[in-house]
């Protein structure tokens, strides 16, 4: 029995590539064999549809477990893929800020209901795209953060913010997170735009870049509409190399991370 390492994928910009980062790298992480846990703490619940599972409303969800009606591995399911689990979103995520907001210490639910989560090698909790108190659950219960940026315009908008905010609970509640790495997504090589972009964040953050980058490509929005993480709709694609190679680099940086204590 191995405690997790636990990944929140955060940036409170929408469309930047967090669900896709999250189904994709557990997905190649799940290849690997190791034991991967999905949480898919977004109301949208755009993670629980891309590996094949449903919504639930009334059903055992990450919902139920943030607010401590049902234990994490009642609540937990298969996937089609091996080593892959989903803990499905529900609707209700959507009312968790006013729901914690008068309870003693509401950055702690999710915390809390991880405490004796012991059946998985990684766990990833696909964030939703604000700082309420989901994403503080979330930080507050994880060992990493992984924030994608777009390479997009205004692609740093809101990291600053971010930074704080893990600052914030790393001073108040959990002085163990680290920063794992930025991730560059939906890069365009034709674009210069993009180019400047990935050397604009890489000049600011230095080494917290992960080298790889992520392409745009279009079996990633295809798959999962198809209920597959790309790498299981289409292995050859750019897309899924892409998320195999930063699987690899994950595993190395944690390494490293691990031996500088
Ligand atoms: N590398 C890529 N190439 C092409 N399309 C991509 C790529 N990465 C993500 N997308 C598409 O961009 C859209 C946004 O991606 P995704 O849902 O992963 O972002 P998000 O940050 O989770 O969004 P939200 O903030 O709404 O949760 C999706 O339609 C997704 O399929
Ligand atoms: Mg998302």
């Amino acid at each position: 029995m191995t405690k997790p390492r636990i990944f929140s994928v955060s940036n409170q910009k929408g469309g930047v590539g967090k669900t896709t980062t999250t189904v994709n790298l557990a997905t190649a992480l799940a290849a690997m064999e190791k034991r991967v846990l999905i949480i898919d703490l977004d109301p949208q619940g755009n993670a629980t549809v891309s590996v094949g599972a449903k919504r639930t409303k009334g059903a055992q969800n990450s919902y139920t477990v943030l607010m401590g009606s049902d234990n994490v591995m009642d609540a937990v399911r298969e996937t089609d893929i091996p080593y892959l689990y989903i803990l499905p979103a529900s609707k209700e995520l959507l009312g968790v800020d006013l729901e914690l907001a008068s309870t003693g210490a509401p950055q702690f639910y999710l915390k809390t209901a991880l405490k004796d989560l012991d059946s998985f090698d990684y766990v990833f909790v696909d964030c939703p795209p604000a700082v309420g108190l989901l994403t503080m659950n979330a930080l507050v219960a994880s060992d990493y953060v992984i924030i994608p940026v777009q390479c997009e315009y205004l692609a740093l908008e809101g990291v600053a913010d971010l930074m704080k905010t893990i600052q914030k609970v790393k001073k108040n509640f959990n002085p163990s997170l680290q920063l794992h790495g930025i991730v560059l997504t939906m890069f365009d090589g034709r674009s210069n735009l993009s180019k400047s972009i990935v050397s604009d964040v890489k000049e600011f953050f230095k080494d917290q870049v992960y080298d790889t980058l992520i392409p745009r490509n279009v079996r990633i929005p295809e798959a999962p509409s198809h209920g597959k993480p790309v790498m299981i709709y289409d292995m050859r694609s750019v897309g899924a190399k892409s998320y195999i190679r930063l699987a690899a680099e994950v595993l190395n940086r944690e390494k490293e991370l691990l031996a500088n204590g």
